[in-house]
């Protein structure tokens, strides 16, 4: 099919706030410098919840402008290559990168940061970088989404934005490299770089919180205290590592109250993985004030403030966030997808439910409902 447009199915979001709709669409074989993959699984991630009900976080990367196909967390075999490809061929198997490494933009070069502004326009405006798309249904062009779009069967990207990975991997597995695991993993162990013995605290036990929880525990973290409001998550959190488990709900005071007392005066490491300035204020005040360190993980919308009485840095704690774990895409997935093919990482065990793709509405109420850590969509 080199060359030629493919008929496959794809979830279609017409408009934000409906279902996904299932559809037989067309998708344009690669232009230069350009990747047609076929995706074999993909994970249903909260941010892609957010942008289904047209939820602007702020995020030039991820923004929906619908139609579009929305899914970010895939992992793929490449079908066929446009002009000028070298970094992949058809036949590897790849990880589509929301965020993807260019190696020659400013922030690329830069040793300490793993942002790429190459694509942030053309993912913010939901098309590939010479401004088509190579989506169409029904006669409308159908946008692509944060680069990825991993919700339909075949999806073209710029070849910045799939890495290669050891073909042994279960795609079903390292889909969840793609975004959710290595995000919450990476705050930890990468960004935050928690240090051996230390208190950690981790604000949402979700996918991206349980992933935080991982990277904690190969860190050597002495403690481990999960929070959220459903104690239904605590059990699974407890198997991942954490030593504690508390729900904010339980307490007549504020939870970064009781966490200075538990803690002897602030926890080391603090991390946010759910989106809320409210537990994000929380977790940076319940970070010692002196040494503390707070990850911002989760996403808020564009309109949120997170408001703190700035004498509270003085002490010299640290507030910042993490994008992507930190991981230049390049390097950090494969070795992450090594890492897991060598049994040192639970990435398997954040899946709760496997669907058809057909059923991908299905993830996405299992997740409003609390019922699900990850949801894995196969083709
Ligand atoms: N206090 C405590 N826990 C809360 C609160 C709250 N106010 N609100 C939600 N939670 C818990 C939920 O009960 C759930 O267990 O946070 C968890 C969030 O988990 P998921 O919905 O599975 O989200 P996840 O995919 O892990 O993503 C978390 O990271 O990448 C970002 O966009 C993503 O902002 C989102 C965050
Ligand atoms: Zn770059
Ligand atoms: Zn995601």
């Amino acid at each position: 099919m080199a060359g030629k447009p493919i008929k496959c199915r794809a979830a279609v979001a017409w408009e934000a706030g409906k279902p996904l709709s299932i559809e037989t669409i067309e998708v344009a074989p690669p232009k230069s410098k350009e990747v047609r993959v076929k995706i074999e699984a993909t994970g249903v991630c909260h941010t892609d919840l957010h942008m289904k009900n047209g939820v602007d976080p702020g995020v030039t990367a991820a923004k929906a402008n619908f139609p579009c196909i929305l899914g970010h967390e895939g992992a793929g075999v490449v079908e066929s290559v446009g002009n000028e490809v070298t970094k992949v061929k058809p036949g590897d198997h790849v990880i589509p990168l929301w965020l993807p490494e260019c190696g020659e933009c400013p922030t690329c070069r830069r040793p300490d940061s793993n942002i790429c502004s190459q694509l942030s326009d053309s993912q913010a405006r939901g098309v590939m970088p010479d401004g088509t798309t190579r989506f169409s249904c029904k006669g409308k062009q159908i946008h692509h989404f944060m680069g990825t779009s991993t919700f339909s069967e075949y999806t073209v990207l710029p070849d910045i934005a799939v890495v290669k990975v050891n073909p042994k991997a279960a795609m079903t597995d390292i889909c969840l490299i793609g975004c959710g695991f290595t995000t919450g993993y990476g705050a930890a162990a990468n960004s935050a770089k928690v240090k051996p013995g230390s208190t950690t605290a981790v604000w949402g036990l979700g996918g991206v919180g349980l992933s935080a929880i991982v990277g904690c525990k190969d860190s050597g973290a002495s403690r481990i205290i999960g929070i959220d409001l459903n104690p239904d998550k605590f059990e699974k959190a407890k198997h991942f590592g954490c030593t504690e488990c508390l729900n904010p709900a339980d307490f007549d005071r504020p939870i970064e109250e009781v966490l200075h007392e538990m803690t002897g005066g602030g926890v080391d490491f603090t991390f946010e993985c759910i989106g809320n300035v409210k537990t994000m204020r929380s977790a940076f005040e319940a970070s010692h004030p002196v040494w503390g360190v707070t990850m911002i993980v989760g996403v808020a919308t564009a309109d949120d403030q997170l408001v703190f009485p700035p004498y509270k840095l003085l002490l010299g704690r640290t507030l910042k966030g993490s994008f992507f774990g930190g991981y230049k895409s390049n390097v950090g997935i494969p070795q992450l997808v090594d890492s897991y093919l060598e049994g040192r990482l639970p990435v398997a065990e954040l899946i709760t439910h496997t669907m058809a793709f057909e059923e991908i509405n299905k993830a996405f109420d299992l997740m409003i409902e609390g019922k699900s850590i990850r949801s894995v969509v196969k083709f």
